[in-house]
């Protein structure tokens, strides 16, 4: 019983630092950084928004990249969600949006951002075993009532009636003996592979990443590497080189932390290794004298044999020790 008792006190000790640190330690192990791609639509996101000097409802406004992206184009449109839902877009830049277009959760006016990366396509997209035909387009809908906003989330957006079309106009020749496919990149980076609607259309129902690919005709066998590293982490100059160091060392501190909690558990484990041992002799000690007294009352007659066997459940000499 004070056994169980003083195990309980451990346990709660040790449930406690595993719940106080534990959180530390595993936001460093699964989620070291958010992927590049997520970081750059954040930032195409906020130049894009910077081009609406005057905004006008339903126009294309074409915004300037940061000087480091260059080869990026990205423009923004202005909507009522009610507009775009009965009306689509006939035309912004590559894309055709139909008409049924609904966002999730609803706002009355939102902001599609359009993405053209260019020669970057690979460093962002890549996909190992496939060549691209053209370059990554991307269509990402957010909420358009603060023009201001940065960090702003995407709205969910879907197609309800027809598909969104996606005209790629001139795209590289085809490899001989290879098929074109289109490839969809949605948020979390998962890619579908779909068939083209034409030699250079692609179709979706939703708002993501597009390109034409082929399936490369080595297998991919030359990318042993970085197999557990599907990103290679572009070399951007400025600012996320410094937030990668920063991540570096708070990798470091997550160790150095966790290290810390695991020597600690460590100790607290040897400690009641030890206070169990102790208490075993304890135990047995009592039960020698148990055993002698026992002995003794045997001798002296039946007749106090009940008074013996009161004063054994005495808990005296345990709780001298207990705790
Ligand atoms: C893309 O091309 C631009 C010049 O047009 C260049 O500055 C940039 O470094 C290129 N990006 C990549 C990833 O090659
Ligand atoms: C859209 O942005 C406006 C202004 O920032 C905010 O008041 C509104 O709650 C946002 N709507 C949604 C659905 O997030
Ligand atoms: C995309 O592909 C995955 C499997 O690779 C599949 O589970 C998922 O349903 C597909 N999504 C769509 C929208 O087709």
């Amino acid at each position: 019983m004070h056994m169980s008792l003083q195990f309980q006190t451990q346990a709660k000790i040790v449930l406690f630092i595993y719940f106080f640190w534990w959180p530390i330690v595993e936001s460093q192990v699964s989620n070291p950084l958010p992927r590049p791609a997520r970081a750059l639509d954040a930032t195409l996101q906020d130049y894009a928004f910077r081009a609406f000097i005057r905004p006008r409802t339903g126009v294309p406004f074409d915004g300037i990249v940061p000087p480091y992206l260059t080869g990026i184009e990205i423009s923004a449109m202005r909507l009522r969600s009610g507009s775009l839902y009965r009306r689509g877009v006939p035309t912004f830049k590559e894309f055709t949006l139909p008409v049924g277009l609904r966002e999730q959760p609803y706002v009355e006016r939102l902001v599609l951002v359009y993405q053209n990366l260019g020669n970057w396509s690979t460093t962002y997209y890549s996909l190992p075993g496939y060549i691209y035909l053209a370059p990554i387009l991307g269509l990402l809908a957010y909420n358009g009532s603060d023009l201001t906003a940065s960090n702003i989330p995407e709205l969910d957006l879907w197609a309800s009636e027809e598909a969104i079309r996606i005209n790629f106009g001139r795209i590289s020749p085809i490899p001989v003996g290879l098929v074109a496919k289109c490839a969809w990149f949605d948020l979390h980076g998962q890619v579908n592979f779909t068939n083209l609607l034409s030699g250079n259309v692609c179709s979706t129902t939703e708002q993501g990443h597009f390109s034409i690919v082929a399936e490369s005709a080595v297998p991919p066998a030359p990318v042993p590497p970085a197999p557990s590293e599907p990103e290679p982490a572009p070399s951007e100059p400025t600012p996320s080189g410094r937030k990668k160091n920063e991540s570096k060392i708070w990798g470091i501190i997550g160790a150095v932390t966790g290290g810390t909690a695991l020597l600690v558990l460590l100790t607290l484990l040897i400690l009641w290794a030890w206070r169990y041992k102790k208490r075993k002799r304890i135990r047995e000690l009592e039960r020698a004298a148990d055993a002698g007294e026992a002995l003794r009352m045997t001798r002296i007659g039946s007749m106090r044999a009940p008074f013996a066997l009161g004063t054994r459940t005495m808990p005296n000499f345990e709780s001298d020790f207990g705790v």
